[in-house]
């Protein structure tokens, strides 16, 4: 395998020598002394050019958050033109663009009972936020969230996050509960139907909430699509009864949408498609497809009012930074020019049936899974029950080998955790774009993990 392939050549070979000598790489898969990073130079619509000018197509929307595609002219000039009018203010300042964003948010985006938002840097300080609102709010400390979840690596958020291999640091904080995750494929019971599986997860939530006495329970965050541990859409109407459990209890309901926010589904936020309203959202990556950094927590009528008799005193030096606002109102209004949505819906099924195509025909593919342009496929040894495939035929760690693979021989770049890696390209994708990413990646498979299946 082409391991050894430079991502460099002429003056990047420099840059790229200077930047493993001095930088700390986040997200790293090995040792630093053996890491060697991608390197990039530039970046154009659904394309990524590494430093000797090799083109890749980019499936993962980096880490979903490029929505609208990279080179974007009108956030380009929208940033420009923010950094000579006011590059930053002081958040408890009020600004022109923070207001036009908020009023967007709430008036046109966001669900009926939203009425006000807080803006921060990404989605791991939004939710560090909301844990503070909902704690406020409600007197309570305890916090639910589910296994298999991602919120963030910041200490809050790392204790919402419910993955086996935990990016947090120990001992977490006390009071953050997980409660089993609602995913059907790798789970032992069989259920008849959605509905009995729906019933099973939310008497489990419930019987917890219950044991850890309900008084004492502030809120429940779920991310709204479960997103980096492997796009797991919950059996109908498991959103909804989360939702009534919580009113029936006096639990706040917090929706992450980080991920699954911003049209990724389909939907401005993908709890709307079940009609589902929280009491906070929290997001970030779409909300300007990472022109600048920005994030945000939504927060319902009722914790607004909260907060017109009582002062929030908190804050951060960039929350509400002018050049990530300035980015979102650009990027927003260009979804709505391009028609993102319709486009969205548009792929949709495209890529539902590239996916299945790529089930039917690969042993090594497990599972499969979509909404909108938010898809995964999931390697394993059965179809009908999680087995996944963990190393390749030298014993290596599976999925890592395959990940660079993509990336150094089939020109594709994505990201994945465990046996699953996410397709979740930008969402002004076409057809022959989706067709030249199917052909490569069913190559791919064919090639590399198919041998592994008896
Ligand atoms: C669902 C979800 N919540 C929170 C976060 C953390 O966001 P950030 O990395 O911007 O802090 C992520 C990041 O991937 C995410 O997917």
């Amino acid at each position: 395998m082409s391991n050894n392939i430079s991502y460099v050549a002429g003056e990047n070979a420099a840059s790229y020598e200077k930047a493993r000598k001095y930088n700390l790489f986040s997200f790293a898969n090995a040792p630093h002394k053996d890491y060697k990073p991608f390197f990039v130079d530039h970046a154009d619509g659904i394309y990524v050019y590494d430093g000797a000018g090799k083109e890749y197509i980019d499936i993962a929307s980096e880490l979903v958050n490029v929505n609208i595609g990279f080179n974007n002219r009108h956030i380009i000039e929208a940033v420009q033109k923010q950094v000579e009018r006011l590059a930053y203010i002081a958040p408890r300042h009020a600004f022109a663009e923070a207001g036009e964003l908020s009023e967007l948010l709430i008036e046109k985006i966001a669900p009926k009972n939203m009425k006000k938002v807080l803006f921060t840097l990404g989605g791991s300080e939004a939710n560090e936020f909301a844990i503070r609102f909902v704690k406020a709010f409600t007197g309570r400390d305890k916090i639910f969230s589910k296994y298999e979840s991602y919120h963030g690596s910041t200490y809050g958020a790392s204790s919402l996050t419910g993955e086996s291999e935990r990016a947090s640091l120990f001992p977490t904080i006390p009071g953050f509960i997980k409660y089993p995750a609602p995913h059907l494929y790798g789970y032992d019971i069989k259920f008849a139907s959605e509905e009995e599986a729906t019933k099973h997860f939310l008497s489990r939530l419930e019987y917890q909430i219950q044991q850890e006495c309900p008084e004492s329970v502030a809120a429940v965050f779920i991310e709204s699509v479960t997103g980096s541990n492997g796009v797991y859409l919950y059996p109908k109407g498991y959103l909804k009864g989360v939702r009534e459990i919580c009113d029936k209890y006096g639990i706040l309901m917090v929706c992450d949408e980080v991920m699954s926010g911003f049209l990724r589904t389909g939907e401005w936020f993908a709890c709307q498609a079940d009609g589902v309203e929280p009491d906070l959202i929290t997001f970030a990556k779409g909300v300007n497809s990472a022109y600048a950094p920005l994030g945000g927590v939504l927060i319902s009528e009722k914790i607004a009012n909260y907060y017109e008799e009582n002062a929030f005193t908190a804050g951060l030096t960039y929350n509400a930074h002018p050049l990530g606002v300035a980015a979102a109102i650009a990027c927003i209004e260009e979804y709505f020019r391009l028609d993102v949505k319709g486009n969205v819906k548009k792929q949709e099924p495209l890529l539902k049936k590239k996916l299945a195509e790529l089930k039917a025909k690969h042993p090594s593919v497990g599972d499969v899974r979509s909404v909108g342009l938010f898809g995964a496929i999931e390697f394993s040894y059965s179809k009908d029950h999680k087995d996944v495939i963990r190393k390749n035929a030298a014993g290596e760690p599976f999925l890592g080998n395959f990940i660079t693979k993509l990336r150094n021989d089939y020109g594709i770049l994505t990201m994945g955790g465990g046996s699953t890696i996410i397709v979740a390209p930008p969402l002004i994708i076409n057809e022959a774009q989706l067709d030249e990413i199917f052909d490569r990646l069913d190559k791919a498979i064919s090639e590399y993990a198919d041998g592994l299946i008896k």
